[in-house]
């Protein structure tokens, strides 16, 4: 079965972004609501510039939906940047550079400036800025929010936390306690998570984090930090042992690390499985007499064994660095004189932890919704549950996880 892609286009000061995704099945109810719904929750966050302020992100779609429905034909969408009259001369796609036009000619450490100028020859570092810019990002979680809704269609739920931002640590994040927490409790907690404006479900450390993003502020510099993402529900056996390319972890590691600034991806535990015994994280393996069906008491794996999913929940915790344009900025050269130069900036994040959680939620969507239709797709919706029925039920592949969270989700307040 044929999965899904997608693809953005669009430049930061540009007139918009675009993103197409392919490969959804026909007949899905699609909520435009809540599609504008996690575009705003990629631009909240503690820590974000006043570029926020500016852009109320609202996805415009052009194609493949009818009446609400996919019609199977490939989504088109369109995001405004309200910034673009703001650039519309210095951005413009055709005529000749206005006469005061400044170029940029010092490359920022720590972004694509200085490799991308030489890659591409470009004299003005401004064609790579825009491009490279994590301004992208949006376009990605609009289309993320296409694949959501296939994914919740099939009662896969995901949400994110962020358990890290400088040397904060939440050290009892949710995703710890799946294996004990009542369903009531993981409702509550997910509500705290969103609530929060640094995306955390503890008040005292989303607090500390609050003050951390306080701090590099006054200083001029600027934090990173980890996020988790949690995908519960998703059935046993998406992704594949058999080649490379097809092992699940290898594929949300890539789409993870496709997000500028994301630097590290963990499946489960992570690099904290290299401080433990086997004995102490290998996940036992048990039978259930009464619900014939395998469970686990323990999941440190994250949900992946082998780059097969297990049925446990899926768990992956990625790493942001510090945003790297700084109100202090680091040393560097202008690429036409050669000579030592420093890049003042007005305007950039100090810390987009929390935005990075919905992008990470948004990319893991795109992978599972990728591999949920390669196991069970079908042209029509229809089709893809009468599939994934006969698979799951028929070989008692349906999964543990009971976690019924209905509409968590969109009952969210902005
Ligand atoms: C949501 C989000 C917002 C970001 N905002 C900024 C920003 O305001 N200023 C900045 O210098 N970098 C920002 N970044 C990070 C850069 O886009 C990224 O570090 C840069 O493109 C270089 O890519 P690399 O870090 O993957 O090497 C942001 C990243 C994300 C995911």
């Amino acid at each position: 079965m044929s999965g899904i892609s997608w693809k953005t286009a669009g430049e930061s000061h540009g007139r918009g972004l675009i993103g197409i995704i392919e490969g959804i099945p026909a007949g899905l109810t699609i909520s435009e609501q809540s599609i504008q719904h996690e575009l705003k929750r990629r631009q909240k966050g503690y820590g974000r510039s006043e570029r926020m302020k500016i852009e109320k992100d609202h996805a415009e779609f052009i194609s493949g939906i009818r009446f609400g429905q996919t019609i199977g034909s490939p989504i088109c969408l369109y995001i405004e940047n309200k910034d673009w009259v703001n650039w519309s001369e210095e951005m413009a796609t055709f005529g000749s550079p206005p006469a005061d036009l400044e170029k940029v000619t010092v490359p920022r450490p720590g972004h694509a400036d200085l490799a991308g100028s030489l890659k591409y020859h470009h004299l003005d570092i401004r064609n790579v800025i825009e491009r490279a810019s994590a301004r992208e990002t949006a376009a990605r979680v609009a289309v993320g929010a296409v694949a959501k809704q296939l994914l919740e269609f099939f009662n896969l739920r995901i949400f994110s936390e962020v358990i890290q931002i400088g040397k904060i640590r939440h050290t009892n994040p949710v995703w710890k306690n799946l294996q004990s927490i009542s369903e009531n409790d993981l409702g509550t907690a997910i509500n705290q998570i969103e609530k929060s404006v640094v995306h955390c479900s503890d008040e005292a450390v989303a607090n500390r984090m609050i003050e951390a993003i306080d701090t590099a502020r006054e200083r001029g510099d600027s934090l990173g930090g980890r996020v988790t993402v949690i995908a519960l529900h998703a059935p046993i056996g998406l992704g594949s042992y058999s080649q490379w390319d097809l092992r699940l972890d290898g594929l949300f590691a890539q789409t993870l690390m496709s997000i500028p600034a994301i630097k590290a991806v963990e499946i489960g535990m992570g690099s904290e499985l290299a401080d433990h015994y086997g004995s102490e994280v290998h996940d036992e393996i048990f039978w259930d007499k009464q619900t014939t069906k395998y469970f686990r008491k323990t999941n440190h794996a994250g949900g992946i064994e082998g780059g097969v999913s297990n049925g446990e929940p899926i768990i992956i915790t990625s790493t942001m660095k510090p945003i790297p344009t700084l109100m202090h900025p680091l040393s560097s050269v202008n690429i036409e004189q050669k000579t030592p130069e420093k890049r003042y900036k007005k305007r950039s994040d100090i810390c987009s932890v929390p935005s990075a959680a919905i992008i990470a939620e948004a990319s893991v969507a795109l992978v599972l919704a990728d591999q949920l239709c390669k196991k069970f797709g079908g042209d029509s919706i229809g089709e893809m549950k009468d599939n994934m029925e006969n698979v799951l039920y028929d070989r008692q592949l349906d999964i543990l996880q009971t976690f019924s969270l209905g509409d968590w989700r969109l009952g969210l307040t902005d």
